[in-house]
């Protein structure tokens, strides 16, 4: 449902003023209880993102694996919620879930051919498809000798209405100046999560 938000928006006020006692949908089940439903849908659409971080992420050698696991600690600490998918073993459908209420997505990939590594695309598209409620969003990872995985997942994104918080792209194995990038951008996340009242 999350990118058909605007329409259900629309009909949830239509049907406001409205009793009435089962809900029986073009397909699938009927349900008596209908505040079930329009409580649900209510959440869905109206609701605030909430304090989550979703980060999924690849990591062929490790570096980038480091580096996922520095910004996981750090948002931790800060009081950031992560929900951390290793994309190379993830039911992508529970991603999607995920995705429903988080704030900020990060995505973690190692450069692979000039851009991010194939399943990580397949993410960034799905995520770009879902159009979820997200603001902010980010991108760390590692390369080898020069990368374009910026400016390749940018342009797999434009249907993510977010603001990009500056990424952080490490040459090789993850150094102490990029731990401290990462901690600057655990920072940032949660600074930005208060000052929107992301619960
Ligand atoms: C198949 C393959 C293709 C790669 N292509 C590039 C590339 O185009 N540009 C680059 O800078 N590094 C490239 N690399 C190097 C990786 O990006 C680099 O080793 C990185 O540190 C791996 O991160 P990881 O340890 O998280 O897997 C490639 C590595 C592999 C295995």
């Amino acid at each position: 449902m999350m990118p058909f938000r605007a329409q259900i928006h629309k009909n949830l006020e239509k049907i406001e003023d409205y009793q009435f006692k089962i809900i029986a949908p073009s397909h699938g089940p009927m349900y008596n209880k209908p505040d079930f439903i329009i409580n649900a849908y209510h959440k869905w659409v109206f609701d605030e993102p909430k304090n989550i971080v979703v980060l999924p992420f690849i990591s062929m050698h490790g570096s980038t694996r480091k580096m996922v696991d520095c910004l996981v600690s750090a948002l931790a600490i800060k009081g950031v919620k992560v929900e951390q998918f290793d994309l190379s073993v993830t039911d992508i459908g529970k991603l999607a879930m995920a995705l429903v209420d988080a704030g900020t997505i990060v995505i973690g990939t190692p450069t692979v051919l000039t851009g991010p590594h194939p399943v990580v695309a397949y993410a960034a598209v799905l995520a770009n498809a879902l159009r979820p409620k997200l603001k902010f969003a980010s991108i760390i990872g590692s390369y080898g000798w020069g990368t374009k995985v910026v400016e390749t997942i940018a342009g797999l994104i434009p249907n993510l209405k977010v603001e990009i918080i500056p990424p952080v792209i490490c040459k090789g194995q993850p150094r102490e100046v990029d731990y401290q990038a990462l901690e600057k951008l655990a920072e940032t996340i949660a600074q930005k999560h208060q000052e929107n009242g992301f619960k």
